[in-house]
């Protein structure tokens, strides 16, 4: 497996693998690679001859006051990690390699950086695009894969790639759980032990909520209703939860048998965690 710790560093090979007709995936993380991670990097092997997977802890998708500072790091055991899965390439750049310091141009995907996550964290997305983009031009891959878990991230990516006519495919990845549910997080770390018996209430409080929007009942009392479980549960504060179809994120009154998501965050002490389920008509 080799490392590339500035952009220099991935063009030889990169060219070299193009010159050969081999097709190249891209799996773009922070790193603190968790088994999430790792069935995106699978899916990736199973689709590309190559697999390039990149770690970068980016700055500008971190508000002042958020977890930047200490946000999980290892290197050394993600890099074992991926050593064992068969990945081809690491790119490890760091804020230097990554932007100048007079860097002043972003990618901002209106409308659907707005709510949800955009609401509580107003430049989340505009980092997030920013980064892919770079990351994309600069691995120049034949596919990208996101995880279902940040799926507004995942829309806004697909939306961006689509608007600025990048030429790859963006391969979606479901959801990856912990056996009581809770979806696997890098941010699960900063959960005490308390904190994680609680937080599987999340994914449980959607499941409840799912059932009942399947039944016909308004996403409105049903939205509000997750967010008392999740109170009654011990969360500290719900940032929101939503009912949005599943293309273009537009707010649904209640679920009309076109595929939708119920989406949530909450914070668990200071920890916030999000997470989401697709509804479809029942086959
Ligand atoms: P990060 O949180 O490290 O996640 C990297 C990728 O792993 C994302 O596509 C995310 O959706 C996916 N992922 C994380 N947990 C998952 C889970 N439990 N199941 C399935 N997929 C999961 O998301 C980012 O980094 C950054 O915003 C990034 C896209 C790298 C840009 O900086």
């Amino acid at each position: 497996m080799q490392l590339a710790r500035r952009r220099e560093q991935l063009r030889p090979q990169l060219a070299q693998w193009r010159r050969a007709g081999e097709t190249v995936a891209l799996v773009p993380t922070m790193g603190a690679l968790h088994e999430g991670h790792l069935a995106l990097v699978r899916c990736a092997r199973t689709r590309a001859r190559r697999t390039v997977v990149s770690i970068f802890v980016n700055p500008a998708q971190f508000g002042p006051g958020e977890d930047f500072h200490r946000y999980p790091r290892d290197e050394a055991g993600d890099l074992a990690k991926l050593a064992a899965l068969g990945v081809d390439l690491v790119y490890l750049p760091d804020a230097a390699d990554m932007y100048a310091p007079d860097h002043r141009s972003w990618v901002v995907v209106e409308e659907l950086s707005e709510g949800l996550c955009g609401a509580s964290r107003p430049s989340f997305f505009r980092g997030v695009a920013t980064v892919v983009l770079k990351l994309l031009l600069r691995v120049r891959p034949d596919l990208a894969v996101f995880g279902e878990k940040d799926y507004q991230q995942l829309l806004v990516v697909r939306r961006m790639v689509r608007d600025l006519d990048l030429d790859l495919e963006v391969v979606a990845h479901p959801v990856v759980r912990e056996p009581d549910g809770l979806a696997l997080s890098s941010r699960n770390a900063y959960l005490s032990p308390e904190e994680r018996r609680i937080a599987p209430a999340l994914y449980r409080s959607l499941c409840w909520g799912r059932e009942r929007l399947l039944e016909g009942a308004a996403a409105e009392a049903v939205c509000a209703a997750i967010a008392a479980r999740l109170v009654e549960a011990g969360f500290r504060a719900v940032d929101y939860v939503e009912l949005r179809d599943a293309e273009g994120l537009r707010p649904l009154c209640r679920f009309d048998g076109r595929p939708a998501r119920l989406l949530a965050a909450a914070f668990l002490g200071t920890t916030r965690l999000i997470d989401n389920l697709p509804l479809s008509r029942p086959a």
